[in-house]
């Protein structure tokens, strides 16, 4: 079959190097793609976020199978423009999609469906979310968390420890620093604990589990500095115990699913539940409606070519009659970043050292911001390079990854040297 993936980071890489090892797929298509991509699929140019431009290709090129990697073309309708037009998709509507777009749609669920997440309110009137953090910090010495509603690229949260920067925050959020996403405000409990990540498929009514995931959010070691985009991962995460998974699917994705279809906007896709664990139970943080980057990097290194069968399984309702074959692995991807990263960076400097690198199906640089020039290979992004390994136990999917990170030659690059202390 004719495989279309729509985005271009180490997400879509990872993605389309586990769809390629399965014989199913014929021709594989990337939009856009990346420098890394470009060397295991066809790179194409596409408005991926305009579903009539995105059905039109599929057309055009008689595509099979649109797998959408980013939340934008998810939230923007490409999914029910490919149902309409009888491509195979897999990815959610729109309107499941909110349960990422919309911060307060997915509380709103939560609340539906008894599913345990941080107390919470939404607030369109600045006075208000004002007034609101100032009563709470005047009965409680613990930070509060303020929200843009909307889609803000994983940006729009700020965790305020004093009431100053809460106020700050409620400001920047309806002063425009989201755009529209900040016009609605949810501000909510801070829920202490540890953070794991628990991925799941869904075709409307079965949940099938493919993994858990820890991600590293701050850019400096032990978890210091700024938020990332992520700044490496590992799978399986231990702090996400088999009990505490059953207690995870029991108590709020299987709810939450069921509370999805009862409102007529079946969730299809898989479904990324962000849990803080504190005590031996687990609350709802946040869904995103995609898989995690870098987290797919180590699911689809673990899952190979078996995803393929699976994410078709989901887009065609068969999950029920699906397993995941499992093999007593661990993986890990440590992300290379242009110097500077998160904050300004250069792009453009070269990377040396890949085209000797071995890569098979223990090993593998999946390429996030790569594209060539003048046959050289550059950064063109923050996130540039996800070193990716699998081992027997962690600690050796850990050296090999740092091995690999130690081979490449990139000046312009840095990376955390500490992924995956948590679990070792
Ligand atoms: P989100 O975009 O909702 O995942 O938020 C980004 C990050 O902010 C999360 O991964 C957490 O580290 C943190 N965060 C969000 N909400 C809360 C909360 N209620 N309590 C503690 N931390 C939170
Ligand atoms: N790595 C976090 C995310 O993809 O949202």
């Amino acid at each position: 079959m004719n495989i279309l993936v729509l985005g271009g980071g180490g997400r879509e890489h990872a993605l389309a190097w586990a769809i390629k090892q399965n014989p199913k797929c014929d021709r594989l298509i990337v939009a856009p793609g990346n420098a890394g991509i470009a060397e295991i699929a066809e790179c194409a140019t596409l408005d991926a976020a305009k579903p009539a431009l995105v059905v039109r290709f599929c057309e055009e090129n008689a595509v099979d199978f649109v797998v959408i990697g980013p939340e934008a073309p998810l939230a923007a309708g490409v999914a029910d423009a490919l149902a309409e037009a009888g491509i195979a998709a897999f990815g959610p509507s729109a309107a499941a999609a909110r349960l990422e777009s919309s911060k307060a749609f997915t509380k709103e669920v939560c609340d539906a469906c008894g599913a345990p997440t941080a107390a919470w309110a939404r607030f369109t009137d600045p006075a208000e979310a004002k007034a609101h953090v100032r009563a709470h910090f005047e009965a409680m010495r613990a930070p509060i968390v303020v929200k843009a509603d909307g889609l803000a690229a994983g940006k729009g949260v700020v965790v305020a420890e004093s009431v100053d920067d809460a106020v700050a925050a409620v400001e920047a959020m309806f002063a425009g620093a989201f755009g529209e996403a900040g016009a609605s405000v949810v501000i909510e409990e801070f829920m202490a604990g540890e953070e794991a990540s628990f991925f799941v498929l869904v075709d409307g009514e079965h949940v099938l589990p493919i993994g858990t995931a820890q991600d590293h959010k701050r850019v400096g070691e032990g978890d210091t500095g700024p938020n990332t985009g992520g700044m490496g991962a590992y799978s399986p995460a231990p702090v996400l115990t088999e009990a505490l998974q059953e207690q995870v699917l029991a108590r709020i994705i299987e709810p939450t699913v069921a509370e999805m279809a009862r409102r007529g906007s079946p969730y299809r896709g898989v479904l990324y539940a962000g849990l803080m664990i504190d005590a031996g139970k687990a609350r709802l943080v946040e869904y995103n409606v995609r898989f995690g980057d870098p987290e797919a990097q180590v699911l689809m290194m673990r899952l190979g070519a078996q995803a393929l069968d699976l994410m078709l399984a989901c887009a065609e309702g068969r999950l029920k009659d699906c397993a995941v074959s499992w093999a007593e692995d661990h993986a890990i991807t440590v992300v290379m970043a242009a110097r500077g990263y998160p904050g300004d960076y250069e792009k453009g400097s070269e990377i040396r050292g890949l085209d000797a690198m071995p890569e098979d199906s223990w090993r593998m640089v999946f390429h996030a911001g790569t594209a060539r020039r003048d046959g050289k290979l550059v950064a063109s992004g923050g996130r540039v390079l996800n070193v990716t390994a699998r081992g027997d136990s962690l600690q050796a999917a850990r050296d090999a990854a740092y091995a690999m990170v130690d081979a490449i030659d990139w000046p312009g690059g840095f990376c955390r040297r500490d992924i995956g202390w948590r679990a070792l």
